[in-house]
């Protein structure tokens, strides 16, 4: 048997054409596109070159839009599913449990064929944020806003939650976060969706495992613990403080540190920029000042006093940007998890196409009782 790897750290368990990741050098590549270069694409694009390996032309992209514009909508009975949703509850638990309940609904539920699974891909990457637009304004006590056809994928998410068009800069700035979450080579909850579709499970269990797995605070979860580590800071005076105090007790900052990347996350580095912008528009530099501010102690105290490369993720200002974008926290995972979709489809997909059961070992540590005095013991009583 294979050495064993805590956490299964550096092993190699598949391969991919989908992405690939340099950790050393800070590299993301899409299909083999810089993520750098695909951030000045809109979502639609880069979901097309997920799914179907290929940009699409203009052409292509039309076809794509025209097809998803007109499935957001949700059918009667999810509708009233969310109606009786708990409203204590994560909007992740919501998405999870609503799209169970569209599966039910799926004529292809159990077609397995490339075709179904690509109707499938469409049907639940529409809508999701439908989903959860409804049950953000539900649990609100507002009338739900019905999708919007004239709008892109990310801005009629925006309406759909707000019931107002975003401005253009939101757009895009969501736009970038739906592109910059969708896809990232063989994270947990990607593992997660492969391992389903591994046992020729349908596609949409496959993305109800990645949701369940995206919502650990290690994980996608980390999102909304650095929106709540903000609001807790408070000002950008405190910051300081608060920051040594959880590096002096040996708490996690959330938002840093990375199984892969031992530099900064390539895509952080987008939001940062994006965060400082959106902050200006707003002219608020509060959030913005408190988060550069964190990123100033992590790095003096953990990756030059300590040398650790504890540099911050893509959950860190992307947090910073759900602050400005007014996103309830109880969201936050749930939005990250509409970006991270296509690419779990796209891993889905690509395990349907060459799949072998995924199917590790564990060593045993546990004790042999090679006598079975116990148990012969208990069948004489
Ligand atoms: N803050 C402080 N110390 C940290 C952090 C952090 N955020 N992350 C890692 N460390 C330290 C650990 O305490 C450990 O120190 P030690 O060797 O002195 O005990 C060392 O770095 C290695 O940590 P591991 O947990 O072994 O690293 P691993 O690769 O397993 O963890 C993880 C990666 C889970 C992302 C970790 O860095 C973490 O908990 N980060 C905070 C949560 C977070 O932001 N998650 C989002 C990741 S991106 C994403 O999933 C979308």
């Amino acid at each position: 048997m294979s050495k064993f790897k805590k956490g299964l750290e550096g092993i190699i368990a598949l391969e991919t054409e989908i992405s690939y990741i340099d950790g050393e050098k800070g590299i993301l590549e899409y299909r083999g596109h810089r993520i750098e270069k695909l951030a000045e694409l809109s979502y639609e694009e880069v979901v097309h070159l997920l799914l179907y390996d290929k940009l699409p032309n203009t052409e292509e992209l039309n076809e794509f839009f025209n097809k998803t514009k007109v499935i957001r909508e949700l059918d009667v009975r999810t509708k009233e599913v969310i109606h009786y949703h708990n409203f204590n509850i994560e909007a992740m638990d919501a998405l999870m449990t609503a799209l169970a309940h569209i599966s039910q609904g799926d004529p292809d539920l159990n077609v397995n064929t490339p075709e179904a699974n690509i109707r499938k891909a469409l049907r639940l990457i529409a809508k999701a944020p439908t989903i959860v637009a409804y049950y953000q304004r539900i649990h609100e006590g507002k009338e739900i806003v019905k999708p919007n056809e004239l709008l892109p994928h990310c801005s009629n998410f925006l309406y759909m939650l707000r019931g107002e068009v975003p401005t253009k800069l939101e757009s895009k700035i969501l736009d970038l976060d739906f592109i910059l979450s969708t896809e990232h080579e063989l994270n947990a909850s990607t593992f997660a969706v492969r391992v389903t579709a591994s046992t020729l499970s349908d596609i949409h269990s496959a993305v109800i495992s990645g949701i369940g797995t995206l919502k650990g605070v290690l994980h996608g979860g980390a999102r909304l613990a650095v929106m709540n580590m903000l609001d807790e800071i408070g000002s950008p005076k405190k910051t300081e403080e608060y920051i040594m105090n959880m590096i002096n007790t040996k708490q996690r900052i959330m938002g840093f540190g990375h199984r892969v990347y031992r530099v900064v996350d390539p895509r952080a580095n987008i939001f940062r920029d994006l965060a400082k912008k959106i902050a200006e528009e707003k002219k608020d530099m509060k959030w913005y000042d408190m988060a550069t501010k964190i990123e100033e102690v992590v790095t003096r105290e953990l990756v030059e006093k300590q040398g650790k490369p504890i540099y911050m993720n893509v959950d860190f200002y992307s947090g910073v940007i759900y602050k400005y974008l007014e996103i309830p926290p109880k969201l936050a995972t749930a939005i990250f998890a509409l970006g991270r979709i296509t690419g779990w489809l796209a891993h889905a997909m690509e395990q349907y196409s060459d799949n072998r059961l995924i199917r590790p070992r564990a060593k045993y540590i546990g004790e042999h009782h090679s006598q079975d005095k116990e148990i012969s013991k208990l069948t004489k009583d």
